[in-house]
């Protein structure tokens, strides 16, 4: 058939925190539809435009771009409370969402008391707690899994009863672990008042919907949240968070078919990063880590902690190319190595005598084992052309690419929208 519409994916491929908000930004004009397949509020995409900063959290990238459509797939988890915060931020900067914005029935409810059993289970778990973002994340996907859940679609009927009762099965849950000093009256009324508020907003069944744009020919982006490496199934269980951030995500997350999926933009940053607990063999302890952090400014969108930082990880990155069928690489942040006069990658993992370059079951207690190439010493944010690149720099970045097999097909060398390189390989392919 002439004609035909299909998906790509922009997917963090690490620990999250690439830097996917910007890309999907400048790749929204070319897509009819922005639709995010998974996670919540957990999530923070930084944009920066007109000299402005927005953090979305919920709501797709694609909202500062008029005439798009904008999905928030069944994939997801939506915190009624912390999408009105959002919402009205972005409508008191003068982008209206009523029309450009459809929640699917499907998605699941993210209640207050999902954010108690969030610190109740962290508490639980002691010196071996996951770090997570306090957002009601995983309590919530356990109750999408065990079929108690609330989900958006009913909000539009006999809420007040179903929410009491999922609210009160919570309360017993949180009273057998010795949970009880919490208060949540006041931010349960705002979450009340956030249900009320996303009742004015198109509540539908977007799998049909994004079916249909397909098959009228329209071109939809599917926005990933968080990384491949904190995927249910794919991350460094159970260091991950609790939905399925890779490819297959997209199929689940929107109810489109895997043979819509076409191009996998995976997002990279030149070096490593991770927030929370769990394995990370990268990770530097010492002042080169530090200014990794400094120049990165890498302190988490949501929460404010502290980034762990390292150099770049390319046995972590083949893996996650490996599940995620990447086609197109994106590197970001590379400007942030300008200053180095070394930089490191790793190539393999040791524990005692066993070596490996590929990702192990456990991550815990391999280390790192780096190859060196030359810095390149030189600024580059401001550089816009391929060909105006100092040699090391190319010489990197094609050491990427020989050693995991994909082309690196835009290089983003500063947060502004025009250090957006693309190189000549992959022109063609960002007009879709
Ligand atoms: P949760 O998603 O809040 O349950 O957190 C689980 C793990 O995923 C924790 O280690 C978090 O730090 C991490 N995480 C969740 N969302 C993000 C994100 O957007 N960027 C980076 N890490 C995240």
């Amino acid at each position: 058939m002439a004609n035909k519409g299909k998906v790509d994916a922009l997917l963090g491929i690490v620990f999250g925190d690439e830097g996917k908000g910007k890309i999907v930004d400048w790749l929204a004009p070319r897509y009819d539809v922005v639709a995010r397949f998974a996670g919540g509020p957990n999530a923070g995409h930084t944009i920066i435009f007109g000299g402005r900063k927005f953090v979305l959290r919920s709501i797709p990238s694609g909202v500062f771009d008029e005439g798009k459509l904008n999905v928030i797939g069944n994939g997801c988890v939506i915190a009624p409370d912390l999408f009105m915060a959002e919402a009205r931020e972005l409508e008191a900067a003068g982008y209206t969402l009523a029309e450009r914005l459809v929640i699917s029935r499907r998605a699941h409810l993210i209640l207050p008391t999902h954010r108690v059993l969030d610190r109740a289970y962290e508490a639980a778990k002691g010196k071996d707690a996951v770090g997570t973002t306090g957002k009601g994340i995983g309590p919530a996907y356990s109750d999408k899994a065990a079929r108690t859940g609330l989900r958006v679609g009913d909000i539009e009927e006999d809420f007040e009863a179903k929410y009491r009762q999922l609210k009160a099965r919570h309360e017993q849950i949180l009273a057998d672990l010795g949970f009880t000093s919490y208060d949540i009256a006041q931010e349960e009324a705002l979450w009340l008042e956030g249900v009320d508020y996303m009742r004015r907003f198109r509540l539908a069944d977007t799998e049909a919907e994004v079916n249909r744009l397909l098959s009228e020919g329209k071109h939809v982006l599917a926005e990933g949240a968080q990384g491949s490496l904190l995927d249910i199934d794919h991350g460094t269980y159970p260091f991950v968070s609790s939905s399925s951030t890779t490819a297959g995500g997209v199929c689940t997350g929107l109810g489109v078919a895997p043979g819509k999926i076409d191009r996998v933009w995976g997002v990279f940053k030149a070096y490593s990063t991770r927030v929370g607990a769990g394995p990370f063999p990268v990770e530097l302890f010492d002042a080169t880590g530090d200014t990794l952090r400094d120049i990165g400014h890498e302190y988490g969108a949501v929460t404010g902690r502290n980034r762990r930082c390292g150099w770049l990880d390319l046995v972590a990155l083949k893996y996650a190319i490996m599940v995620n069928g990447v086609t197109d690489l994106v590197m970001m942040k590379s400007d942030v190595l300008d200053t180095f006069p070394v930089i490191k990658v790793c190539t393999a993992y040791r524990k005692g005598d066993a070596v490996t370059s590929t990702l192990p079951y456990d991550l815990t207690g391999w280390e790192a084992v780096y190859e060196e190439l030359p810095g390149w010493q030189t600024p580059t944010d401001g550089l816009r052309r391929e060909e105006d690149f100092p040699k090391a720099f190319r010489n990197y970045i094609a050491y990427v690419e020989r050693a995991v097999g994909v082309p690196i097909s835009i290089v983003s060398v500063s947060p502004d929208r025009d250090a957006t390189i693309v190189r000549r390989a992959a022109a063609a392919m960002a007009n879709p």
